[in-house]
């Protein structure tokens, strides 16, 4: 099997190679840290020996669930927020059709999504477009006490069980949180929902190889055992043994911490194949949240190109310098669109005929290669030979661990996620939410101030 692969050479006109070569030993301390649990957060280091101590007990007994709700249900709703949703979307929106949701005889049910935000007409729409459809529920939440999708599965919880009954509802809804704390665990336990735990020492935005991302992308109908080996195959490569100069992580962590330090202050993910927009919010999440603290780290944002081309490009090509971008290319797309040729040729395009669309795409992702690196913007490239679960698996991984290895090179915990909280505290105040008395008289302060 081949492995997803990276190239920073078109960075190394901006940083040199010297300098990323400088981090050696400070990356191997930073891995150091995280196999031995010795760096800060070391409480939440699950995630790292995932992919191989996961039992094939574990994975019958979520593609049992998954099977289930794949039988009896045509929709499955997921929901949660973060890392307890992005996971799973990314995985599942890279690996099945785009337009699948469309077809009437399907094999896998629809899979669509709630709690991820409060809006009202989305729940509205959501409750409508269930109505009448046999409906399923994975509620996902670790601390089991998130407000967003608390709210959107009491609504969700109601309409299921108004159409089916409590009794079919039950075991339509299974529930992923936490072995013994929480609301969700208390309310699971009292209606006898079937339940998958997110283990103590796995944080949220680190969770999509435990049943958080798992069960919905079985029920998706992607081959998690693939997905579980991939991640095994990178867990390996980039190992506390592996040499600085063969270990991805740990490169991608010095580059992007060289390119900070030089003043290239923000990242932009960019994929030319729209399946992995979701990568890239989950790798947003995953990066802004690991290391957005103490007034340090690099702002993660991402584009779908050629897409963006026609609206952002303007800017990463003669905007601040203060961008680098690091492509996820792919080699091989799963399937073959041949330009036709048309005889009137009136759009011109008579010289592409007989090419693969992708002969396109690529050539426009190395133009825009070529075009950005000349306007100052450095290029990291990953590539995957192609979208399957098994390569996804290796990119899933290969991102936490650079993450984790570069959060440590910046110095902070990437394993904490204080300032999530700050908003929170205003809602509730704002809400009059029990408990937060204190906290509205303040609020009502600052408001009025
Ligand atoms: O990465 C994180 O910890 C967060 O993004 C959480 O996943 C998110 O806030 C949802 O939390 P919970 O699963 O507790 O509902």
């Amino acid at each position: 099997m081949k492995s997803i692969s990276l190239n920073i050479d078109k960075a190394l006109g901006f940083v040199t190679k010297e300098q990323v070569y400088s981090r050696e030993n400070s990356a191997a301390a930073c891995i150091r840290d995280l196999h031995k649990g010795t760096g800060a957060g070391n409480d939440f280091l699950g995630w790292l020996r995932l992919p191989s101590s996961i039992t094939n007990e574990e994975l019958a007994r979520i593609e049992h669930t998954a099977g289930a709700l794949r039988e009896t249900c045509e929709m499955v709703v997921v929901t949660g927020i973060g890392g307890s949703y992005l996971g799973a979307k990314a995985v599942i929106d890279a690996l099945n059709g785009s337009f699948d949701w469309l077809e009437k005889d399907r094999k896998n049910p629809v899979i669509v999504y709630a709690g991820h935000n409060i809006g009202e007409d989305y729940l509205y729409e959501l409750s409508k477009a269930l109505k009448g459809k046999r409906f399923g529920v994975i509620n996902i939440s670790k601390s089991g006490t998130t407000t967003e999708p608390a709210l959107a599965f009491r609504i969700l919880k109601k309409q299921l069980e108004e159409a089916v009954g409590k009794s079919e509802a039950k075991r339509r809804i299974v529930a992923v949180t936490d072995a013994r704390k929480g609301a969700l665990r208390a309310l699971a336990d009292q209606e006898g929902y079937q339940t998958f735990v997110i283990p103590d020492n796995v944080g949220g935005r680190f969770s999509v190889l435990t049943p958080v991302g798992l069960l919905p992308v079985a029920v998706a109908g992607v081959d998690i055992r693939q997905l579980a080996a991939g991640a095994a195959f990178m867990e390996k490569a980039t190992g506390e043994d592996v040499p600085f100069a063969d270990n991805p992580a740990a490169i991608y962590a010095a580059v992007r911490n060289e390119l900070y330090k030089s003043g290239k202050k923000i990242e932009l993910l960019a994929n030319f194949h729209p399946k992995l927009h979701y990568i890239a919010e989950w790798w947003k999440q995953l990066y802004g949240e690991s290391e957005g603290k103490e007034r340090k780290g690099v702002f993660p944002a991402s584009v779908d190109l050629t897409t963006d081309l026609h609206s952002m490009g303007q800017w990463i090509q003669e905007g601040e310098r203060s961008i680098f971008e690091t492509v996820v290319s792919i080699e091989s797309p799963a399937h073959t669109v041949i330009v036709p040729t048309d005889e009137a040729n009136l759009d011109g395009l008579n010289f592409l005929a007989g090419k693969r669309v992708d002969e396109v795409n690529k050539m426009a992702e190395l133009g825009t290669l070529l075009a950005h690196v000349d306007g100052g913007v450095p290029n990291i490239r990953i590539t995957l030979p192609e979208v399957n679960a098994y390569y996804i698996g290796q990119l899933l991984y290969f991102f936490e661990k650079a993450c984790g290895i570069s959060g440590y090179m910046l110095g902070v915990n990437p394993f904490d996620q204080p300032g999530v909280e700050a908003y929170k505290k205003n809602m509730f105040a704002l809400l009059n939410k029990p408990g937060f008395e204190k906290e509205s008289e303040a609020i009502q302060r600052k408001l009025t101030r």
